[in-house]
């Protein structure tokens, strides 16, 4: 399996920002582990041209149709037509933003793995069901209602974002970290048996150059999604090379 650093711009990123890229792929010409970078659609098809294949690009979300009349929307086969290989589906601030609900994201998946793209699901628990002792029951439900029977590792990576985590500088504990994780692993050995252990699981949360190697040192943890940290190339490339050395 190989490990997975992936950068999610978010609402974030205009043409400028594309010298970061070219700043990334110039310190790490050639990571160990796979790296992707989700750009605003918006972005997808320069960065393309300006990654020249050096690293993975994805989506932040998709339609689950192919096409049609839904305004402002997207659909996985045009971020394939734009140079993504990935896609974001069910991210706590999709989730929170737009009602999206377990059975959306599935669809989305559904749809992503039609179109070719592999579907990063987001699962992860609020703080108040964290507090509550829900986080492993929530997880489950997530993860349940939201990969599809057909996900393989092939078509699908899971990330664990504690909702508390996102943008906050707060992450859980390493114990803890490592607790849903191996919860994580063990539900999908339940549903796909020995497949289960290729799926890269992610963390992601306040994922920094300086917590980095601690995280990726824990069992069952194949990456990380880092949102505010993969805007600089410094910082991404920091926890690129702890991935690497992990
Ligand atoms: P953060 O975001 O690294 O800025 O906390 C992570 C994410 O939402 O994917």
């Amino acid at each position: 399996m190989r490990k997975l650093a992936a950068g999610n711009w978010k609402m974030n990123g205009l043409s400028a920002q594309l010298a970061e890229v070219a700043a990334l792929i110039a310190a790490h010409p050639q990571p160990r582990s796979e790296v992707l970078l989700c750009p605003p659609a918006t972005l997808l098809a320069p960065m393309a041209q300006a990654a020249a294949g050096r690293i993975a690009l994805g989506g932040q979300d998709c339609h689950p149709n192919s096409s049609g009349a839904h305004t402002g929307d997207i659909s996985a086969a045009m971020l394939a037509d734009a140079g993504a290989a990935f896609v974001i589906l069910g991210h706590s601030e999709r989730r929170a933003d737009h009602g999206e609900t377990d059975a959306l994201v599935r669809a989305k998946a559904g749809a992503a793995a039609k179109a070719g793209l592999v579907a990063i699901i987001c699962v992860g628990e609020t703080e108040a069901q964290r507090d509550a002792g829900e986080t492993l029951a929530v997880i489950a439900g997530q993860l349940a209602g939201s990969v599809p029977d057909a996900a393989s590792p092939q078509t699908t990576v899971i990330a664990y974002e504690p909702v508390w985590a996102i943008g906050t500088g707060r992450t859980p504990t390493l114990p803890e970290i490592a607790e849903v994780h191996a919860d994580i692993r063990a539900r999908l050995t339940a549903r796909f048996g020995a497949a289960a252990s290729g799926f890269r699981l992610l963390y992601g949360g306040s994922v920094k150059p300086s917590n980095a190697a601690a995280i990726f040192a824990l069992p069952d943890v194949d990456g990380a999604l880092v949102g505010g940290a993969s805007l600089k190339a410094a910082d991404f490339g920091a926890i690129i090379a702890a991935l690497d050395a992990a």
